[in-house]
């Protein structure tokens, strides 16, 4: 049984919808929870049970949006020495282009020495129903790493 973590922070649903497809995604391996939440709403205790977690971020004035950097700056000291290695992937949504925000969300990955399984899914303009699939994709890969881990 593998424990799918998805923390995201969506104020006009673009990043939220992407969440979504990754759950669905995860959902579609067998034995596996999935939980997904905002990052203002996900704890300590979810990351330390999950067996893999995926990041969920549009682009705020270049950089993650708060709701996610909130989750992160509030678990990153509790989870020291008791997260290295898990399985992550990212995904992220801007108006533009989307380099700078799977950047900043390979720089998270890195920060907490998670172990990213599967290239980044972005959204730029809107979610295009292309992505839903990349993102379902996305969520499938951590579902299957997350079983194995
Ligand atoms: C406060 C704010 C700042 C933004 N800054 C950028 C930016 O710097 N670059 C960019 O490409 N898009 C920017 N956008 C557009 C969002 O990244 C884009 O609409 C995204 O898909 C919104 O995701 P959401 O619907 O999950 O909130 C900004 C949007 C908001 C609300």
């Amino acid at each position: 049984m593998g424990k799918v973590l998805i923390v995201y922070h969506s104020l006009s649903g673009n990043t939220k919808k992407m969440a979504e497809a990754v759950a669905e995604g995860a959902r579609s391996v067998p034995d596996t929870e999935v939980i997904l939440k905002t990052g203002l709403d996900a704890t300590i205790d979810d990351l330390l049970a999950c067996d893999g977690i995926a990041l969920g971020s549009p682009d705020y004035f270049s950089y993650m949006a708060g709701g996610l950097k909130d989750f992160l700056d509030r678990t990153y000291y509790p989870s020291q020495g008791k997260v290295a290695g898990k399985p992550a992937v990212a995904f992220g949504s801007a108006g533009g282009p989307t380099d700078k925000i799977l950047r900043i969300l390979d720089q998270a990955i890195g920060w907490f020495k998670f172990r990213k399984i599967a290239d980044s899914v972005g959204a730029s303009g809107g979610v295009s129903p292309g992505v839903l699939v990349e993102c379902r994709e996305l969520g499938k890969k951590l579902a299957e790493a997350a079983s194995a881990a």
